[in-house]
């Protein structure tokens, strides 16, 4: 076994790491990027589909493999995984999230779908707002929430869609409907359409709902029928002894000690994009929370996340936390929560990967307040800390079409890209650990 690297080899072997061509996926299209299911469903830094084929071509050659996700957003690694024929397992605490996770990983028969489809537009065609007696299904207990991004008319209509949507019966069909309906929300929405920061544009023209779900609908349709084609039939009749995907914390993985291959995972950024708020008009409308104040505490990387002292093991996360500490104690707080979160959650990669599984976590690097946020150091320093060998280091260039946005450099965060003065990601890391 290999000596651990110390804090300055690891910086060193950063410094000496190449921006590896092959990995910049530059050729890729939009239709590369979002075939199949992936574009059921916009979600925010979400990692694109080749980057996880790779690592799979490079690192698995079991045809029974176990791929695990413990932040899995919308699901890129575990659809991919199934696209395979691989077992899948993951969890996001976002409830919205493991909702099209879960959703974009299950194929429908076609011809099955489509009548199911048939049924709800026919329904959505014969209502009538003067003789029916259908109840806009809007859940109370948000509607003041609701009323801030949504008109009248578009509530009532909305309402009456997500009724309608209930009344379907087989529940993967009825989650593909709610995964569309969630989705053309934004539209629907007063939400300022070009901004991923909840802003409301008094001024903008929501479009109608039964026209949105209808048209995101049918590309769902041929989504799915093309996901369908690529998944071995043998998934597709037992999916759920495939898929094990659950809402839940990313240190509590919902598999036995040493039974996974390869994890392949992209963590959020420290103060960054705040996910539990940019979901808000699904999870109003889903109902999928009681208590707003709670909920946003889970969230790992968010100013919200709950804050408990905990002895930060990696000396590279030390020195930026004090750093940080004479320009904003808020944030250096932040980010001390952020890594010693984030070393927990290692702790249970190692847990459950076979010995000789590896674990891929997708990670740039950042500023706040004129302090580099090394997050790629730090998490090479800290898979050591949880027994992990430091296997590889991939840099790669973002290509600028499928760089997600901008940052700015005082704060941190995500801003509009004409306005930011911070590239935010011209380049990320793989950092890659291996259990020997
Ligand atoms: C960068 S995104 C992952 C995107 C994903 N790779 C994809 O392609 O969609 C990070 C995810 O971590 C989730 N997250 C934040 N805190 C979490 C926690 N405590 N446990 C599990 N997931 C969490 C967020 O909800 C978000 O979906």
């Amino acid at each position: 076994m290999r000596m651990p690297l110390s804090p300055q080899a690891i910086l060193d072997a950063f410094q000496a790491t190449p921006s590896e061509e092959a990995w910049a996926f530059r050729k890729c299209t939009p239709s590369d990027t979002g075939k199949w299911t992936h574009d059921y469903h916009r979600y925010p830094a979400k990692f694109i589909p080749q980057l996880v084929e790779r690592l799979l071509d490079e690192y698995i050659t079991t045809p029974t493999a176990h791929i695990n996700d413990p932040f899995m957003g919308c699901g890129t690694t575990i659809v991919t995984a199934i696209a395979r024929g691989f077992y899948a397992s993951g969890t996001d605490i976002n409830r919205i999230a493991h909702l099209i996770a879960r959703v974009k990983a299950t194929p429908i028969e076609p011809n099955y779908l489509a009548q199911r489809i048939d049924h709800l537009f026919r329904l959505v065609k014969e209502y009538n707002p003067r003789t029916a007696r259908i109840e806009p299904r809007v859940p109370e207990r948000h509607i003041e929430r609701i009323r801030y991004w949504f008109n009248e008319s578009t509530i009532h209509d909305l309402g009456i869609l997500l009724n309608l949507i209930h009344r379907e019966e087989d529940a993967r069909v009825r989650d593909f409907f709610l995964v569309a309906f969630s989705h053309i929300l934004k539209r629907c929405s007063l939400w300022l359409q070009a901004s991923t920061k909840p802003t409301r544009d008094v001024h903008k023209q929501p479009v109608a709902p039964f026209d949105a779900f209808r048209q995101h609908i049918k590309k769902m349709q041929d989504g799915n029928a093309a996901f369908y084609d690529v998944v071995p039939a043998r998934v597709r009749e037992a999916i759920d002894d495939y898929l094990n995907v659950r809402v839940g914390d990313a240190r509590a993985q919902p598999v036995p000690s040493a039974s996974v291959d390869l994890i392949v995972t992209s963590s959020p950024y420290v103060t960054s994009y705040a996910y539990a708020d940019l979901h808000q008009l699904s999870t109003l409308w889903l109902d999928l929370t009681d208590d707003w104040r709670e909920y946003r505490k889970e969230f790992i990387g968010a100013a919200s996340t709950a804050y408990r002292p905990r002895a930060l093991k990696s000396v590279l996360a030390q020195n930026i936390v004090a750093q940080l500490a004479s320009r904003s104690p808020k944030m250096a707080r932040d980010v001390e929560t952020f890594f010693a979160d984030m070393q927990e959650v290692f702790d249970e990669s190692f847990r459950i990967l076979k010995s000789g599984g590896r674990c891929c976590y997708v990670i740039g690097n950042t500023q706040l307040k004129g302090v580099d946020i090394l997050n790629a150091q730090v998490f090479a320093e800290s898979l050591q800390h949880s027994g992990f060998r430091l296997d590889r280091i991939i840099k790669r260039e973002i290509p600028s079409k499928i760089l997600p946005q901008k940052r700015d450099k005082k704060t941190g965060r995500f801003a509009k890209n004409q306005t930011a003065d911070a590239e935010a990601y011209p380049v990320e890391y793989i950092v890659i650990g291996l259990k020997e």
